[in-house]
């Protein structure tokens, strides 16, 4: 069809939808359950949506890692597998998609992105440094902790607030940083720990003005820029749709333009790169090279396999490629938009803009009578699945955990419960009946009581930790 016919079709039915650049071929049926046996579920749970099993789960939107469905392509990739321990094929494909998507030179395999971020830290942080970031991430806060770092929050103050409408909540606030180097000295400073988009701000993305900035001010002090890559795809979808003279760039060019100003990256595979498992650090420094290859043998496994198969790495090479076309992305996050306008238009609270990965409910403003210590967000998440076997997260002061020196509580501004959509594995009517859940709960929201936590583990505790009701 030509253009010109295609744009009067378009104006006679008023509306052009976009639709998924695949259909589907292989198909995994749900359980539906009652209430009953979900209550139940739920109170062996601890209250605690990890510690459902997934056959009590009906949509399951906890998490968007590892949850992706891989494509034909990249199942039969997975016969491709070179299991040799040394020298796999398949690695050398995944370093050239890492070095033609990403830009970067030298290559380390880790299972997942926290193995990634351990060997990092590791690697750069020397105790009672500084590592400024644009708002923290559980594991990421923690393994750089763990090597003796102190994170400080330098992200603007929009991200703190889930109505501002800022189109890049991401962003670093320069002013913040430079206040940290001219405090502690630029020395003191480990490196700067940028992550696109930004989840806990809610799926938030980076302006590339932002990064190009930063690094300016950066190279003036000698400070290095690493970035976490875990949903950059996506960040370089909204810098496409919102930034000014990036409407006819691809992604693929977003991508590179926005990592040539870092100077490393660790990824979580899991989510972007369309795989199950797998991570990966990609860094410039010959030096730095170095030490994290020799590092990944020590926890990982051997240079060329960093604890995965050779399988896992050629689905791995094949999803980079996937994940940066441009049809992928723009239905991906499609999606995201679909579920978070539906709710907008009910009048449910969510965090605004919508984010890449997410939809995040606010869960004070679902439970305002609720004090932050009776974990509204938790509620929220319990809440949804006993109405209708949702599975949700907990983003709130269960996740945020304790102040590594004082003990206290964080209090985190932001109380969300996350409804984390996988790619490319539920349709548009899956997403109905969630907006659907989501408005029956939120109709119900006076008679809730909040909850109380009756077990706390040491690390990362939003994962284990149980509660009962008030
Ligand atoms: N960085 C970001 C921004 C993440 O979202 C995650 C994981 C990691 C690093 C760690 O990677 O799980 O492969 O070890 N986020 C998951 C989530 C767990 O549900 O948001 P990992």
């Amino acid at each position: 069809m030509n253009s010109q016919s295609s744009q009067t079709m378009g104006q006679q039915s008023g509306r052009r939808s976009w639709a998924e650049p695949w259909k589907i071929k292989v198909v995994e049926p749900l359980t539906m359950t009652t209430r009953e046996e979900r209550k139940k579920a739920l109170v062996e749970a601890g209250y605690n949506t990890f510690l459902l099993r997934s056959e009590d789960v009906y949509i399951d939107l906890l998490t968007d890692s590892g949850t992706s469905a891989m494509s034909d392509r990249q199942w039969a990739g997975m016969m491709l597998g070179d299991e040799a321990y040394a020298g796999s094929r398949n690695f050398y494909h995944l370093e050239a998609a890492i070095q033609k998507y990403y830009g970067y030179k030298y290559i380390v395999p880790t299972h997942q992105g926290r193995g990634a971020e351990h060997l990092i830290s590791r690697t750069v942080i020397k105790p009672g440094q500084l590592i400024p970031g644009n708002m923290y991430f559980t594991t990421t806060r923690l393994h750089q902790e763990l090597s003796g770092g102190i994170f400080h929050d330098v992200i603007i103050d929009e991200a703190h607030d889930p109505n501002s409408l800022h189109p890049f909540k991401g962003n670093i606030d320069l002013d913040k940083v430079q206040a940290l180097i001219d405090q502690h000295g630029a020395k003191q400073i480990a490196y700067i720990s940028v992550a696109g988009t930004v989840n806990m701000a809610g799926g938030q993305p980076v302006s590339m003005a932002n990064v190009r900035a930063l690094r300016a001010l950066c190279q003036k002090h000698g400070i290095k820029v690493y970035l976490d890559a875990t949903r950059m795809m996506e960040n370089a979808y909204f810098i496409q749709q919102r930034e000014e003279g990036y409407a006819d760039r691809s992604i693929a060019q977003i991508l590179r333009e926005f990592c040539s100003y870092t100077d490393a990256a660790w990824m979580s595979a899991k989510k972007d790169n369309l795989v199950n498992i797998g991570g990966w650090l990609a860094v410039n420094d010959w030096d730095l090279f170095e030490e994290l290859r020799n590092l990944v043998v020590v926890y990982e496994g051997l240079h060329t396999y960093g604890g995965l198969a050779g399988r896992d790495l050629e689905a791995l090479a094949i999803g980079i490629e996937e994940s940066a076309q441009d049809q992928h992305i723009r239905s991906r996050i499609g999606q995201v938009l679909y579920l978070g306008e539906l709710l907008s238009q009910w009048g449910i609270p969510i965090v605004q803009p919508i984010g890449g990965h997410a939809i995040f409910l606010d869960a004070r403003a679902f439970y305002p009578h609720l004090k932050q210590i009776e974990f509204p967000a938790q509620t929220l998440a319990a809440e949804l699945y006993l109405d209708s076997g949702i599975r949700s997260m907990e983003r709130g002061i269960a996740s945020a955990g304790r102040d590594a020196t004082t003990g206290d509580h964080y209090y985190p501004k932001l109380e969300l419960t996350r409804l984390t959509i996988p790619r490319r594995v539920y349709t548009q009517a899956h997403m109905d009946v969630v907006a659907e859940s989501v408005k029956a709960v939120y109709d119900a929201r006076q008679s809730v009581r909040g909850l109380k936590m009756v077990y706390e583990p040491k690390y990362l505790r939003f994962f284990q930790a149980r509660f009962e009701p008030l």
